[in-house]
């Protein structure tokens, strides 16, 4: 073989890489794009649970209202008290305007959080929350509609714990999803958005 095919064949192979690379590249900003653009109206979706008063509630009871949704468990030691307390201590900022909202706390532990516990366990964070529980399927059908993840690890003594994730979701008076919060809610945060919303 002399030398010219040979360079040739380099450039071609070259060519090859780069284009494949740029293809790839693409590829990726098109799939970045498309879940930032169908992310929002993707998450969420139908829900029926029962209250912490033992009443079955669905999505649409909370129509016409926002509606503030963390999923969490009444056992968690720290991230689920914290948040509650966030959106707890936001409410109160809005004045009577607060009525149009609806706290809701999703247990993603259904097993301990039956409605009697939800219900002694949410009168610490204010009247209005709602708390809701389910069977196992129930409950992790819901989550998974909000891309919550949940996973259970045994503790020392036969206790278990729950990793989570931690998101404040807000939702419109039409059930749909309107933006969310990581850890990095605050109360005054919370209720600026929220006043600017209702
Ligand atoms: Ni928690």
């Amino acid at each position: 073989m002399n030398r010219a095919p040979t360079a040739l064949i380099v450039l071609a192979l070259l060519f090859a890489l780069v284009a494949g690379g740029l293809l790839w590249y693409l590829g990726e900003r098109a799939a970045a794009g498309r879940s930032a653009e169908f992310g929002i109206a993707d998450i969420g979706g139908p829900f029926a649970l029962t209250d912490q008063n033992g009443v079955r509630r669905t999505d649409r009871d909370f129509r016409g209202r926002y509606v503030l949704l963390y999923f969490g468990y009444s056992y968690c030691p720290d991230v689920c008290p914290t948040t509650l307390s966030v959106m707890a201590d936001a409410l109160p900022k809005l004045g009577a305007r607060a009525s149009h909202i609806v706290p809701i706390f999703v247990t993603i532990d259904p097993e301990r959080d039956t409605p009697a516990v939800l219900k002694k366990y949410l009168a610490a964070f204010g009247p209005s929350f709602v708390g809701l529980t389910g069977s196992l399927a129930d409950v992790t059908k819901v989550a998974h509609e909000y891309r919550v993840y949940f996973a259970k690890h045994p503790l020392e003594g036969g206790n278990y714990a729950l990793d989570h994730s931690s998101v404040i979701y807000v939702l419109g008076p039409d059930g749909k999803l309107v933006k969310f919060y990581d850890d990095a809610a605050t109360p005054d945060r919370l209720a600026k958005d929220l006043g600017a919303l209702i």
